[in-house]
Protein backbone atom coordinates (compact mmCIF):
# COMPACT_ATOMS: atom_id res chain seq x y z
CA UNK A 1 0.00 0.00 0.00
CA UNK A 2 1.14 3.53 -0.66
CA UNK A 3 1.62 5.40 2.04
CA UNK A 4 -2.00 6.65 3.34
CA UNK A 5 -2.17 10.34 2.81
CA UNK A 6 -4.07 13.15 5.53
CA UNK A 7 -6.94 14.18 3.99
CA UNK A 8 -8.61 17.61 4.94
CA UNK A 9 -12.45 17.08 5.36
CA UNK A 10 -13.96 19.06 2.83
CA UNK A 11 -17.32 17.81 1.33
CA UNK A 12 -15.41 16.30 -2.06
CA UNK A 13 -12.59 14.47 0.17
CA UNK A 14 -15.83 13.19 2.91
CA UNK A 15 -17.62 11.92 -0.26
CA UNK A 16 -14.79 10.26 -1.82
CA UNK A 17 -14.25 8.28 2.19
CA UNK A 18 -18.04 7.30 1.57
CA UNK A 19 -17.71 5.57 -1.62
CA UNK A 20 -14.06 4.05 0.06
CA UNK A 21 -16.04 2.32 2.86
CA UNK A 22 -18.67 1.55 0.13
CA UNK A 23 -16.66 -0.18 -1.97
CA UNK A 24 -14.98 -2.33 1.55
CA UNK A 25 -12.42 -0.03 1.94
CA UNK A 26 -10.62 1.50 5.45
CA UNK A 27 -11.08 5.00 6.62
CA UNK A 28 -9.39 6.57 9.65
CA UNK A 29 -11.58 9.40 10.71
CA UNK A 30 -11.59 11.72 14.14
CA UNK A 31 -14.25 11.05 16.79
CA UNK A 32 -14.33 12.84 20.09
CA UNK A 33 -12.66 10.36 21.69
CA UNK A 34 -9.63 8.78 19.59
CA UNK A 35 -9.43 7.82 15.90
CA UNK A 36 -11.33 5.66 14.52
CA UNK A 37 -10.62 2.41 11.77
CA UNK A 38 -13.81 2.78 9.81
CA UNK A 39 -15.13 -0.09 7.99
CA UNK A 40 -18.61 -0.54 6.36
CA UNK A 41 -20.44 -2.59 9.73
CA UNK A 42 -22.47 -4.62 7.03
CA UNK A 43 -19.81 -6.03 4.80
CA UNK A 44 -18.12 -9.16 5.87
CA UNK A 45 -14.87 -8.46 3.90
CA UNK A 46 -14.84 -4.82 4.64
CA UNK A 47 -14.90 -5.82 8.84
CA UNK A 48 -12.28 -8.81 8.10
CA UNK A 49 -10.00 -6.11 6.65
CA UNK A 50 -9.90 -4.06 9.77
CA UNK A 51 -8.99 -7.18 12.14
CA UNK A 52 -5.80 -8.53 9.80
CA UNK A 53 -5.40 -4.22 9.49
CA UNK A 54 -4.99 -4.01 13.42
CA UNK A 55 -3.48 -7.71 14.09
CA UNK A 56 -6.84 -8.02 16.03
CA UNK A 57 -8.05 -11.03 17.90
CA UNK A 58 -11.37 -12.22 16.12
CA UNK A 59 -12.31 -12.70 19.94
CA UNK A 60 -12.63 -8.78 20.91
CA UNK A 61 -15.83 -7.20 19.27
CA UNK A 62 -16.16 -4.25 17.51
CA UNK A 63 -17.94 -0.70 18.14
CA UNK A 64 -20.32 0.43 15.35
CA UNK A 65 -21.02 3.87 14.80
CA UNK A 66 -23.94 5.80 13.68
CA UNK A 67 -24.90 8.58 12.74
CA UNK A 68 -28.15 8.58 14.73
CA UNK A 69 -30.56 7.06 17.17
CA UNK A 70 -32.77 6.10 14.03
CA UNK A 71 -29.98 3.35 12.71
CA UNK A 72 -30.08 1.66 16.17
CA UNK A 73 -33.24 -0.48 14.83
CA UNK A 74 -31.26 -2.03 12.12
CA UNK A 75 -28.93 -3.66 14.27
CA UNK A 76 -30.06 -4.08 18.06
CA UNK A 77 -32.91 -4.22 20.63
CA UNK A 78 -32.98 -1.02 22.49
CA UNK A 79 -33.91 -1.79 26.21
CA UNK A 80 -35.83 1.47 28.56
CA UNK A 81 -32.16 1.75 30.54
CA UNK A 82 -30.41 2.24 26.95
CA UNK A 83 -32.52 4.42 25.46
CA UNK A 84 -32.56 6.46 28.25
CA UNK A 85 -28.38 6.45 28.32
CA UNK A 86 -28.85 6.94 24.59
CA UNK A 87 -30.97 10.27 24.93
CA UNK A 88 -29.21 11.46 27.28
CA UNK A 89 -25.34 10.83 26.07
CA UNK A 90 -25.82 10.24 22.18
CA UNK A 91 -23.74 12.21 20.49
CA UNK A 92 -21.10 11.52 22.86
CA UNK A 93 -18.32 9.68 24.28
CA UNK A 94 -20.78 6.32 25.53
CA UNK A 95 -20.86 3.07 24.06
CA UNK A 96 -24.10 0.67 24.64
CA UNK A 97 -23.42 -3.13 24.22
CA UNK A 98 -27.01 -4.40 23.39
CA UNK A 99 -28.79 -7.87 22.50
CA UNK A 100 -28.10 -7.55 18.37
CA UNK A 101 -31.74 -7.73 16.52
CA UNK A 102 -32.52 -11.08 14.81
CA UNK A 103 -32.25 -9.94 11.33
CA UNK A 104 -29.65 -7.51 12.73
CA UNK A 105 -27.78 -6.28 9.14
CA UNK A 106 -24.23 -6.08 10.58
CA UNK A 107 -21.38 -8.57 10.02
CA UNK A 108 -21.41 -11.08 12.44
CA UNK A 109 -17.68 -10.47 12.79
CA UNK A 110 -18.72 -7.04 14.67
CA UNK A 111 -19.98 -9.22 17.68
CA UNK A 112 -17.19 -11.52 17.15
CA UNK A 113 -19.58 -14.22 16.34
CA UNK A 114 -21.74 -12.97 19.88
CA UNK A 115 -25.11 -12.45 20.37
CA UNK A 116 -24.45 -8.23 21.47
CA UNK A 117 -23.23 -5.37 19.33
CA UNK A 118 -21.84 -2.43 20.60
CA UNK A 119 -22.98 0.87 19.56
CA UNK A 120 -22.41 4.49 19.27
CA UNK A 121 -23.09 7.72 17.80
CA UNK A 122 -19.96 10.49 17.98
CA UNK A 123 -20.47 13.64 18.45
CA UNK A 124 -17.14 15.04 16.23
CA UNK A 125 -18.25 17.33 13.32
CA UNK A 126 -16.13 15.65 10.83
CA UNK A 127 -17.69 11.73 12.04
CA UNK A 128 -21.04 13.28 12.11
CA UNK A 129 -20.99 14.28 8.56
CA UNK A 130 -18.85 10.89 7.12
CA UNK A 131 -21.75 9.10 9.06
CA UNK A 132 -24.89 11.56 8.25
CA UNK A 133 -24.16 10.88 4.60
CA UNK A 134 -23.53 7.19 4.79
CA UNK A 135 -26.73 5.66 6.06
CA UNK A 136 -25.41 2.41 7.36
CA UNK A 137 -23.22 1.90 10.71
CA UNK A 138 -19.49 2.16 10.22
CA UNK A 139 -17.55 -0.30 12.58
CA UNK A 140 -14.57 1.07 14.18
CA UNK A 141 -11.61 0.47 16.78
CA UNK A 142 -9.22 3.01 17.54
CA UNK A 143 -6.97 3.31 14.81
CA UNK A 144 -3.87 1.71 16.07
CA UNK A 145 -2.16 -1.72 16.10
CA UNK A 146 -3.76 -4.05 18.35
CA UNK A 147 -2.30 -3.78 22.19
CA UNK A 148 -0.75 -0.10 21.29
CA UNK A 149 -1.64 3.61 22.55
CA UNK A 150 -5.02 4.77 20.70
CA UNK A 151 -4.27 7.75 18.26
CA UNK A 152 -5.74 11.00 19.46
CA UNK A 153 -3.93 12.55 15.93
CA UNK A 154 -4.01 11.74 12.26
CA UNK A 155 -0.38 11.84 12.08
CA UNK A 156 -0.39 9.18 14.62
CA UNK A 157 -2.81 6.89 12.44
CA UNK A 158 -0.01 7.50 10.12
CA UNK A 159 2.78 6.09 12.16
CA UNK A 160 0.51 3.27 13.08
CA UNK A 161 -0.02 1.67 9.80
CA UNK A 162 2.87 3.50 7.97
CA UNK A 163 5.06 0.22 6.09
CA UNK A 164 2.30 -2.03 5.95
CA UNK A 165 0.86 -3.69 3.54
CA UNK A 166 -3.08 -3.47 5.14
CA UNK A 167 -4.12 -0.11 6.53
CA UNK A 168 -6.97 2.80 5.39
CA UNK A 169 -6.94 4.31 2.39
CA UNK A 170 -7.85 7.24 3.80
CA UNK A 171 -7.33 9.26 6.99
CA UNK A 172 -9.46 12.11 7.46
CA UNK A 173 -7.80 15.04 9.23
CA UNK A 174 -9.57 16.37 12.78
CA UNK A 175 -6.76 17.58 14.33
CA UNK A 176 -6.28 16.62 18.38
CA UNK A 177 -9.33 14.80 19.54
CA UNK A 178 -11.16 16.67 22.16
CA UNK A 179 -11.35 14.28 24.87
CA UNK A 180 -8.41 12.04 24.24
CA UNK A 181 -9.43 8.42 25.85
CA UNK A 182 -12.01 5.80 24.31
CA UNK A 183 -15.65 6.15 25.42
CA UNK A 184 -17.28 4.38 28.22
CA UNK A 185 -18.58 0.88 26.94
CA UNK A 186 -21.45 0.14 28.95
CA UNK A 187 -23.25 -3.43 28.92
CA UNK A 188 -27.16 -3.12 28.18
CA UNK A 189 -28.19 -6.33 26.71
CA UNK A 190 -28.85 -7.91 30.00
CA UNK A 191 -31.09 -7.10 33.26
CA UNK A 192 -28.59 -4.36 34.58
CA UNK A 193 -26.58 -2.65 33.18
CA UNK A 194 -22.72 -2.41 33.82
CA UNK A 195 -19.55 -0.68 33.20
CA UNK A 196 -17.04 -2.61 30.67
CA UNK A 197 -14.69 0.42 30.12
CA UNK A 198 -14.38 3.73 31.89
CA UNK A 199 -14.60 6.80 29.92
CA UNK A 200 -14.96 10.64 30.28
CA UNK A 201 -18.89 9.56 30.89
CA UNK A 202 -18.52 8.81 34.54
CA UNK A 203 -20.07 5.98 36.87
CA UNK A 204 -21.85 9.23 38.83
CA UNK A 205 -23.44 10.74 35.51
CA UNK A 206 -24.86 6.67 34.63
CA UNK A 207 -25.96 6.47 37.90
CA UNK A 208 -27.81 9.66 37.47
CA UNK A 209 -29.77 8.31 34.50
CA UNK A 210 -30.68 4.72 35.76
CA UNK A 211 -32.41 3.86 38.82
CA UNK A 212 -30.50 1.97 41.55
CA UNK A 213 -32.00 -1.19 40.23
CA UNK A 214 -30.48 -1.86 37.08
CA UNK A 215 -26.95 -0.29 37.51
CA UNK A 216 -24.65 -3.13 38.99
CA UNK A 217 -21.34 -1.58 40.00
CA UNK A 218 -18.20 -3.45 39.65
CA UNK A 219 -15.40 -4.28 42.22
CA UNK A 220 -12.79 -2.25 40.94
CA UNK A 221 -11.28 -1.55 37.61
CA UNK A 222 -8.93 -4.69 37.30
CA UNK A 223 -12.20 -7.10 36.35
CA UNK A 224 -13.37 -5.58 33.29
CA UNK A 225 -15.62 -7.73 30.99
CA UNK A 226 -15.44 -6.68 27.48
CA UNK A 227 -13.29 -9.06 25.78
CA UNK A 228 -11.19 -6.99 24.60
CA UNK A 229 -9.90 -5.83 27.48
CA UNK A 230 -6.87 -7.35 28.02
CA UNK A 231 -4.97 -6.69 30.94
CA UNK A 232 -1.95 -5.51 28.28
CA UNK A 233 -3.23 -2.86 26.04
CA UNK A 234 -2.85 1.29 25.28
CA UNK A 235 1.06 0.47 25.96
CA UNK A 236 3.91 2.14 24.57
CA UNK A 237 7.06 0.30 24.08
CA UNK A 238 9.16 1.19 27.06
CA UNK A 239 8.07 -0.08 30.22
CA UNK A 240 5.80 1.93 32.64
CA UNK A 241 6.34 2.64 36.46
CA UNK A 242 2.77 3.31 37.82
CA UNK A 243 2.56 5.65 41.49
CA UNK A 244 6.47 7.01 41.64
CA UNK A 245 7.63 9.11 43.91
CA UNK A 246 11.53 9.56 42.58
CA UNK A 247 12.70 8.86 39.60
CA UNK A 248 15.86 6.79 38.44
CA UNK A 249 18.05 7.68 35.76
CA UNK A 250 17.52 6.67 32.16
CA UNK A 251 13.76 7.05 32.86
CA UNK A 252 11.34 9.22 31.33
CA UNK A 253 8.94 11.45 33.19
CA UNK A 254 5.07 11.39 33.02
CA UNK A 255 4.09 14.55 35.72
CA UNK A 256 1.10 15.64 36.69
CA UNK A 257 0.18 18.85 38.60
CA UNK A 258 2.70 20.90 40.31
CA UNK A 259 6.02 18.87 41.17
CA UNK A 260 9.38 19.39 42.18
CA UNK A 261 10.31 16.02 40.12
CA UNK A 262 12.63 16.33 37.72
CA UNK A 263 14.14 14.35 34.70
CA UNK A 264 15.76 14.98 31.48
CA UNK A 265 12.89 14.03 29.51
CA UNK A 266 9.42 15.10 30.89
CA UNK A 267 5.92 15.74 30.21
CA UNK A 268 3.38 17.00 32.34
CA UNK A 269 -0.11 15.58 31.71
CA UNK A 270 -1.61 18.90 33.29
CA UNK A 271 0.96 21.10 35.52
CA UNK A 272 -2.49 22.95 36.65
CA UNK A 273 -3.81 19.43 37.73
CA UNK A 274 -6.73 19.24 35.85
CA UNK A 275 -7.38 15.71 34.70
CA UNK A 276 -9.72 16.81 31.57
CA UNK A 277 -6.31 18.57 30.17
CA UNK A 278 -4.08 14.93 31.20
CA UNK A 279 -6.89 12.93 29.62
CA UNK A 280 -6.54 15.23 26.68
CA UNK A 281 -3.04 14.90 26.02
CA UNK A 282 -2.17 11.42 27.46
CA UNK A 283 -1.61 9.45 24.56
CA UNK A 284 0.51 12.14 22.76
CA UNK A 285 2.60 12.25 25.73
CA UNK A 286 3.17 8.83 25.88
CA UNK A 287 4.04 8.65 22.03
CA UNK A 288 6.75 11.34 22.56
CA UNK A 289 8.23 9.55 25.55
CA UNK A 290 8.15 6.13 24.13
CA UNK A 291 10.05 7.96 20.75
CA UNK A 292 12.85 8.48 22.81
CA UNK A 293 13.28 4.85 23.43
CA UNK A 294 13.37 5.41 28.03
CA UNK A 295 14.55 3.00 30.31
CA UNK A 296 11.17 3.17 31.65
CA UNK A 297 8.71 5.86 31.65
CA UNK A 298 8.20 6.87 35.31
CA UNK A 299 4.45 8.11 35.84
CA UNK A 300 3.38 10.43 38.88
CA UNK A 301 -0.22 9.40 41.00
CA UNK A 302 -3.26 10.66 39.12
CA UNK A 303 -6.15 11.45 41.10
CA UNK A 304 -8.94 8.42 40.83
CA UNK A 305 -12.00 11.03 40.37
CA UNK A 306 -13.99 11.83 37.25
CA UNK A 307 -12.00 10.79 33.91
CA UNK A 308 -9.32 10.63 36.22
CA UNK A 309 -10.46 6.71 36.81
CA UNK A 310 -10.37 5.65 32.78
CA UNK A 311 -6.84 7.13 33.48
CA UNK A 312 -5.85 5.01 35.44
CA UNK A 313 -7.21 2.45 33.78
CA UNK A 314 -5.47 2.98 30.83
CA UNK A 315 -2.20 3.64 32.31
CA UNK A 316 -2.02 0.29 34.08
CA UNK A 317 -3.14 -1.77 31.31
CA UNK A 318 0.40 0.35 29.63
CA UNK A 319 2.17 -0.77 32.63
CA UNK A 320 0.76 -4.56 32.77
CA UNK A 321 3.23 -7.16 31.93
CA UNK A 322 3.24 -8.37 28.29
O1 LIG B 1 -13.93 5.83 21.79
C1 LIG B 1 -14.03 4.72 21.27
O2 LIG B 1 -14.77 3.85 21.72
C2 LIG B 1 -13.22 4.46 20.00
C3 LIG B 1 -13.75 5.37 18.90
C4 LIG B 1 -13.10 5.11 17.57
O3 LIG B 1 -15.14 5.20 18.81
N1 LIG B 1 -13.28 3.09 19.63
C5 LIG B 1 -12.67 2.11 20.35
O4 LIG B 1 -12.80 0.84 19.82
O5 LIG B 1 -12.06 2.33 21.37
P1 LIG B 1 -11.93 -0.39 20.30
O6 LIG B 1 -12.25 -1.48 19.36
O7 LIG B 1 -10.52 0.02 20.39
O8 LIG B 1 -12.53 -0.74 21.70
C6 LIG B 1 -13.85 -1.24 21.79
C7 LIG B 1 -14.07 -1.89 23.10
C8 LIG B 1 -13.25 -3.15 23.25
O9 LIG B 1 -12.82 -3.26 24.58
C9 LIG B 1 -14.26 -4.25 22.92
O10 LIG B 1 -13.95 -5.49 23.53
C10 LIG B 1 -15.54 -3.66 23.47
O11 LIG B 1 -15.45 -2.29 23.18
N2 LIG B 1 -16.70 -4.24 22.77
C11 LIG B 1 -17.06 -4.07 21.49
N3 LIG B 1 -18.15 -4.80 21.19
C12 LIG B 1 -18.51 -5.44 22.31
C13 LIG B 1 -19.54 -6.37 22.64
N4 LIG B 1 -20.44 -6.77 21.73
N5 LIG B 1 -19.57 -6.84 23.90
C14 LIG B 1 -18.67 -6.43 24.83
N6 LIG B 1 -17.67 -5.57 24.57
C15 LIG B 1 -17.57 -5.08 23.33
MG1 LIG C 1 -8.63 0.12 20.94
Amino acid sequence: MELCKISEPDDGTLEKARLELASGRLVAFPTETVYGLGADAENEVAVAAIYTAKGRPSRNPLIVHLADMSLVERYAELTPEARMLAERFWPGPLTLVLKRKADCRASSLVSAGGETIALRVPRHPVAQRLLAGYGRGVAAPSANRSGRISPTQAAHVVEEFSGLSEGPSLILNGGATQIGIESTVLDCSGDMVSILRSGSVTEEEIRAVLSVKTYMAEDDGSTLLAPGMLASHYAPQAPVRLNITEVYPGEALLAFGVTTLTAEVMRNLSPSGNLEEAAHVLYACLRELDHLHPKTIAVMPIPENDIGVAINDRLRRAAANK
